[in-house]
């Protein structure tokens, strides 16, 4: 890959696309996780409102959150070629793809937890209001983790 290391060090123009693609997927993905975790934390048993209405709702979130995300990773990726030895050799970049797996795990939770309330699950209250708080800090800390990232390359 020292070709696409060579291009990417060399055009700028290159270098900016790449970056705003990932960019514009943080915009996304993580655009749509935030509001959807301030809706989700302004639900309760209590509150009266349709939940079975609002889950539904935050159903066609996930594919939104998951769609930013593979433009994010496919754009990282990209830049991770650019320069691969500096990348894999860093605390930073891995303490970055622990959390991104983290936030992965942290979504699969809460699908589950969502689809419990679907079913009737009062127990999964907890599990759900918890899983948007744990999102909210993690796609912060990845931003960001990100940022910093810049400083080693
Ligand atoms: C598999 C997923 C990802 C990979 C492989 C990846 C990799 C990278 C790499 C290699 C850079 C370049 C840093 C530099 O310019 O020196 C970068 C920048 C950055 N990443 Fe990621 N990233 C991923 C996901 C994310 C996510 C999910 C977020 C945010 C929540 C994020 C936020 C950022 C930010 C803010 C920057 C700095 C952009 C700039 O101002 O230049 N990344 N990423």
């Amino acid at each position: 890959m020292a070709w696409w290391a060579h291009l990417y060090a060399d055009s700028k123009a290159l270098s900016s696309g790449v970056n705003f693609v990932h960019l514009a997927g943080i915009l996304v993905a993580g655009g749509f996780a935030i509001v959807t975790d301030r809706a989700s934390l302004l639900l309760s048993p209590e509150s009266g409102t349709d939940i079975l209405r609002e889950l539904e709702r935050g159903r066609g979130v996930h594919a939104w959150v998951l769609g930013g995300l593979a433009v994010v990773a496919a754009s990282g990726v990209l830049q991770l070629f650019s320069d691969l030895h500096t990348y894999l050799t860093s605390v930073l970049f891995w303490a970055k793809m622990g959390l991104i797996a983290l936030l992965l795990v942290n979504g699969w939770v809460r699908m589950r937890a969502e689809r419990g309330l679907e079913a009737g699950g009062t127990a999964d209250w907890k599990r759900f209001r918890l899983t948007s708080v744990v999102s909210l800090v993690l796609w912060f800390t990845v931003l960001l983790a990100g940022v910093f990232l810049t400083t080693i390359s």
